[in-house]
C-alpha cells in the first residue's frame, strides 16, 4: 500500500495578468490531497460503500491518469483511494493536487521512475485533456511546492506566511471569467493593458517584500492588487464582503485568489489576528480556514 500527498495553491499576486504573460506569484499551502494505492483484482476506486469501477465521467482526473499509466506499464489490478482537505472547485487547485498525488502514488507502485518534471508535465496533460485547457500553474506548484514565479515557473525561496482562506461557496468558471476579461481588454486595450502591467509590477515588488519578511507591505500590495482585480470585473459582492471583513479584523492584506467571480479570497495575517480574521469571515457569510504557505510539493507518505 502506498500513500502520496500533494498540496493545493493560492495566488499571492498576479492572477489574470499572467494570462497576458505578466508576472504572478503562486504558492503551495498546507492543505493537501492524499492518495493511497493498493493491489486489487481490477482497476478500482474506493467509494463510500466499498470499491467501485473508475468512471470517466465521475472521476475524469483519475481515469485519465490511469490511461496515461497504461502507456507506460501493465496496469491491471489497483485500487485508488482519495482523501483531500482542499475544497473542490474553488480555485485552490484541488484537482491538480489529486492528479499529482495519484501520479506519484502510481509511479511508486509500478516503479516507473518518473522525475518531478515528468510528473508536473503529465499532470498538466491530464488537466488539459479533462478541462479542455489548463494553465500549468496548479500542477507545477502542486508538484514542486513552495513559492513560484509565473509564467517563468521559477521557484523562489520558501517564506512562512499565515493565511486565512475565505470561501464564498459560489462556483465560478475560470474559463468564463478569463474570457470576460479578454473581452474587456479588447474593448479598452490601453486601459486594461496598463492595469495588467501594474498588476505585474505589484507581483515583482511583492517578491522583494516577501523575501525581506516585510509582510505589512506585502499586505498593502495585496490590497492594491485586489482593487485592480475589482476594476477588471472579477470581483463579486460576496468576495468583497469577505475581503473587507478580514481587513476590519486586522488582516495585513486580503484579495481574491484565482479567477474570482466566486471561489475564494485570502487574507495575510499575523499570528495574533488569525482566529479573529477567520471568525470575521464566517460572520460575513464565508467558510474560513487557517493555513500556512508550504515548501512541500508532492511526497510519499509511507509504504506498508
Ligand atoms: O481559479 P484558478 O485557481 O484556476 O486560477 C485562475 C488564474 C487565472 O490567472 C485567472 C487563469 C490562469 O490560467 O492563470
Amino acid at each position: 500500500m502506498i500513500t502520496c500527498s500533494a498540496p493545493g495553491k493560492i495566488f499571492l499576486f498576479g492572477e489574470h495578468a499572467v494570462v497576458y504573460g505578466k508576472t504572478a506569484i503562486a504558492c503551495a499551502i498546507d492543505l493537501r490531497a492524499h492518495v493511497t494505492v493498493e493491489e486489487a483484482g481490477s482497476i478500482q476506486m474506493k467509494g463510500p460503500g466499498g470499491n467501485i469501477d473508475i468512471n470517466p465521467r465521475k472521476h475524469p482526473y483519475i481515469y485519465t491518469v490511469v490511461e496515461k499509466f497504461k502507456n507506460l506499464t501493465d496496469v491491471s489490478g489497483v485500487c485508488i483511494d482519495i482523501r483531500s482537505d482542499i475544497p473542490v472547485g474553488s480555485g485552490l487547485g484541488s484537482s491538480a493536487a489529486v492528479t499529482i498525488a495519484t501520479i506519484k502514488a502510481l509511479d511508486i507502485f509500478y516503479g516507473t521512475n518518473l522525475s518531478l518534471d515528468d510528473i508536473a508535465q503529465m499532470g498538466h496533460q491530464v488537466e488539459s485533456e479533462v478541462q479542455g485547457r489548463a494553465s500549468p500553474t496548479d500542477t507545477f506548484v502542486s508538484t514542486f511546492g513552495g513559492m513560484v514565479q509565473i509564467p517563468d515557473r521559477k521557484k523562489l525561496g520558501y517564506y512562512d506566511m499565515l493565511i486565512v482562506i475565505g470561501n464564498t461557496g459560489k462556483f465560478s468558471s475560470t474559463r468564463k471569467i478569463v474570457s470576460n476579461v479578454a473581452a474587456l481588454k479588447e474593448r479598452h486595450p490601453s486601459v486594461i493593458g496598463q492595469i495588467m502591467d501594474t498588476i505585474s509590477a505589484i507581483s515583482e515588488t511583492g517578491i522583494e517584500y516577501i523575501q525581506t519578511g516585510d509582510f505589512h507591505t506585502v499586505g498593502e500590495l495585496m490590497n492594491i492588487n485586489q482593487g485592480l482585480l475589482d476594476s477588471i470585473g472579477v470581483g463579486s459582492k460576496e468576495l468583497s464582503e469577505l475581503v473587507y471583513a478580514s481587513r476590519k479584523a486586522g488582516a495585513l492584506g486580503s484579495k481574491i485568489t484565482g479567477a474570482g467571480g466566486g471561489g475564494c479570497m485570502i487574507a495575510l495575517c499575523e499570528h495574533k489576528n488569525l482566529s479573529r480574521v477567520a471568525h470575521s469571515i464566517k460572520r460575513a457569510g464565508g467558510d474560513s480556514f487557517i493555513c500556512r504557505t508550504s515548501n512541500s510539493g508532492v511526497r510519499a507518505e509511507g509504504k506498508s
